[in-house]
This record gives structure tokens, sequence and C-alpha cells, in this order.
């Protein structure tokens, strides 16, 4: 089964994925069923106690392409993410990677296939620099010792490749940091260790105007290169910006996905706070 591994182009940045070949047993849950995307959600349902915060969610997520996933407070985008993304165990229904059932046990799992969530705090360590931040867990080793020398290397090509050019040192502890900047090294370390799927939460929302432009376009280049990202946000100027694609739940369903083109910001919003367009004719 064809794999990906991410790699920027050093002539214009752009990130793209080299194919891979991997053998992988079979696997008698193996289907079809998922029209071609990355990662199929198919009748996905969570509860926490008396709580249905998941209810029969299907959701495509393609690669190279943004799916912005979009709801009001309480929607289930959440809960949504971390099911995906190995925290929360699904109570119902199947996910599909590359057209194959899974079901992961905790995040490495998920992390393994691919699958990388950048979480609004971001999971940086504050007194740790750049480099050590980019590497945590999968630090270069060179008889027995820490590869500085390789990981500052490598840690400083990707960012550059990516475009992060604003920071002064790689050797800065990420508190000095700006909000954008920060965002930027998480993306870098998603980068880095070849995600397929990078899942943003709310990737803007303590941003100013530069650096929203800063991480608006490392989505898109991101997307460009064929990785699948998953945008969750509540500011419709970045998902009319980035977005390729719209998921919109409300009340723990997902009441409407489809190309970005078929919304506007007024059917989006009708969507978000009830549940149904009536502007919209047909469903995406
Ligand atoms: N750990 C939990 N225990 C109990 N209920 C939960 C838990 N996590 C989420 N919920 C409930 O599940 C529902 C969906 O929550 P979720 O956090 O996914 O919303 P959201 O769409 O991310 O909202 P927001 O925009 O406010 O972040 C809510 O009713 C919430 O109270
Ligand atoms: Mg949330």
């Amino acid at each position: 089964m064809p794999v990906g591994r991410i790699r920027a182009d050093p002539a214009d940045g752009t990130i793209r994925r080299e194919t891979l070949k991997l053998q992988r047993s079979q696997d008698p849950m193996s289907t079809t069923e998922s029209n071609g995307a990355l990662l199929s959600l198919r009748g996905i349902s969570k509860r926490f106690g008396p709580v249905q915060a998941l209810s029969d969610v299907t959701l495509d997520i393609p690669s190279g392409q943004v799916t912005a996933l979009c709801g009001d407070n309480g929607a289930g985008k959440s809960v949504t993410i971390k099911t995906i993304a190995g925290l929360w165990q699904a109570d119902g229904g199947e996910m599909l990677w590359e057209g194959r059932a899974i079901r992961h046990n905790g995040p490495r799992e998920a992390e393994a296939l691919g699958i990388k969530t950048i979480y609004q705090d971001l999971a940086l360590c504050d007194n740790l620099d750049i480099v050590q931040n980019m590497f945590l867990g999968h630090e270069r080793l060179e008889h027995r010792l820490l590869d500085e020398d390789a990981m500052e290397t490598a840690a400083r090509q990707t960012l550059k490749e990516l475009r992060v050019t604003t920071v002064r040192s790689i050797r800065l502890p990420v508190s000095s940091l700006s909000g954008g900047q920060r965002q930027s090294v998480a993306v870098a370390k998603a980068v880095m260790a070849n995600a397929k799927l990078v899942i943003m939460d709310e990737p803007t929302a303590a941003l100013g105007v530069t650096q929203t432009r800063m991480v608006l376009d490392l989505i898109k280049r991101l997307a460009a290169g064929g990785v699948a990202v998953m945008l969750v946000s509540h500011n419709l100027n970045d998902i009319f910006e980035v977005a390729d694609r719209l998921a919109i739940m409300y009340l723990g369903r997902l009441v409407v996905q489809g190309p970005a083109a078929q919304f506007t910001p007024q059917t989006t919003v009708e969507y978000m706070t009830t549940g149904t367009s009536r502007q919209m004719a047909g469903t995406a």
C-alpha cells in the first residue's frame, strides 16, 4: 500500500509527498468505501454519561486539501478531533484510513499512522528551545549522545523550507516566541514527523493580523504539498480564505460537508446556528 513521506521542495518551498511502497498485511476489515479520502469517519458516535457528544458523524478528509470543521460552541468539534487523534475511543461507527478500517488505542497509534494534532495550547515546552521542541521524543542520537548538529541542521532546514523566517535563533526558548512563531514551530514539528494529516484546533485564535497571515500561508502550503489539513476554526474569514472543503457540526451531528465554493458566510452561519440552511439549494 503506498504511503507518503512529506518533504519540502527546496526550489519553491512547496511541501510534497514522496510515495513509498510499504508492505501491509491483508486485513479482512479492508474496505473501499472511503471515496478516496485519506480519512473517513462513518457513523461515529461518542457519549459522555448523559451527554451524546457525537451522533452518527460521517466525514471525509481528503489529502491535499484544507477541510474546515465548523460549528458553534459545544457542537462536537473537539470531541471529533480527539477521537481522530486517539484520545477518545468512539462508542460506535468506524474510521477508515486510506480505505482501511482502523481502530487506534491512544494518541501514539494515531501518530504512527501519520495523524498529527496541534492543540490550541500547542503542547510545546516553554523552557525548551525550538530544536529541542521539534525533536522532543524523537531525538537523534550519535554514539548514544544527542546529535545536536544534525538536529539543528534539520530544524533550520525545515523552518526555511516552510518559509518561517522571523525566528531570530532556533536556540531561543519557545517561551520567547510570538503566537504565530509558536504555531509555525508546531507545524514544522509535524512536517518533520512526516504527518499525512495535520489537525489544527483554532490556530489563529490568539494571533494578530501579521501572525494570522503567516499561519494561513503555512496551512495553504501544507495542503498544496499533499498533506490533508483539518482546520477547526470559528473565524469565517480564515475559513473562507484557506478552506477547500467545509464540514459543519450542529449539536453533535455533522449536518453538511462539501466544497467551500458551495457555501457563503451566510449559509455557513445558518448551518452553524440552526443545523440547516434555507438559502442553500441542495446539500454538498
Ligand atoms: N470530557 C468530557 N466529558 C463530558 N462531556 C464532554 C467532554 N468533552 C466534551 N463534552 C461534551 O461534548 C459536547 C461537545 O463538546 P466539544 O468540546 O466537542 O465542543 P466544541 O465544538 O469543540 O466546542 P467549542 O467551540 O466550545 O470548543 C459538549 O456538550 C461538551 O460538554
Ligand atoms: Mg472545542
